[in-house]
């Protein structure tokens, strides 16, 4: 799969590095000029690129890997029809305060969904610390096959991203709608936890 990501941070680096390990190719951007991802693309090797947005945007599937509020400031056309995986958490101090999460009357992918309108949206990759993302993520470290909740409202999208999950070495663990993704948000018992599919679900509550 060609996969591109908004952010060439610290999820984005671990994420590319092992997705590239099970034969994917990458193309990154970030906010302050592609010259910054060097060194990055150069440690990733061939299967990595650095690209701008539009070039992100052609790959096959998106991640954001950016600061929450951060999402908002990406042309909401450019993803028209696109899939969509939000790895982003929302902190209110450090993404300001947004009215209808304070009220939880709306989980935070489903305002990305919003923002993004006719793209299709997974949340996926939000709760684990990206440290225990590249520590586990080989069969022989991850011995109880950690689980990572993953929420959205498109089948098809689920099943793809839910193949990744499996392809690096953890269990995808279905929460739900976009609606259900909140069960998985920062502000919930499932962020930062690591375990397996049985002990996620008692944090979850299901
Ligand atoms: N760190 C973790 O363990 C972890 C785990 C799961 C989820 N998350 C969530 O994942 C998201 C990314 O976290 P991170 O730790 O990777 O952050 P990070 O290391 O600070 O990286 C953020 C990246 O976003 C880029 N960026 C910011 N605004 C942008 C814009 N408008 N367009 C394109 N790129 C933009 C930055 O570009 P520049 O480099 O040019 O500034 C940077 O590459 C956050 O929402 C975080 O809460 C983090």
């Amino acid at each position: 799969m060609k996969i591109g990501f908004i952010g060439g941070g610290h999820v984005a680096q671990v994420l590319a590095k092992l997705f590239i390990g099970k034969g994917h190719t990458v193309v990154l951007t970030n906010k302050h000029g592609l010259e910054k991802l060097k060194p990055t693309i150069e440690r990733l090797g061939s299967q990595a690129q650095a690209g701008n947005l539009a070039e992100v945007v052609r790959q096959d599937v998106v991640v954001l890997a950016v600061p929450y509020k951060a999402v908002f400031e990406i042309e909401s056309q450019l993803l028209q029809g696109k899939d969509i995986i939000d790895a982003t958490n929302y902190f209110p101090h450090r993404d300001g305060d947004i009215e209808e999460l304070r009220e939880h009357q709306k989980a935070t992918t489903e305002l990305v969904a919003q923002h993004f309108k006719g793209a299709n949206v997974v949340k996926a990759f939000n709760t684990i610390p990206v440290a225990d993302l590249a520590r586990l993520a080989t069969s022989k470290d991850n011995v109880k096959r950690v689980a990572l909740p993953i929420a959205g409202n498109d089948a098809v999208l689920k099943d793809k991203v839910a193949s990744l999950i499996t392809e690096i070495g953890f269990t995808p663990y279905d929460v739900g709608s976009l609606a259900d993704s909140r069960k998985s948000q920062s502000d919930t018992p499932a962020f930062l936890f690591v375990g397996n599919k049985e002990e996620l679900s008692k944090k979850i509550g299901d």
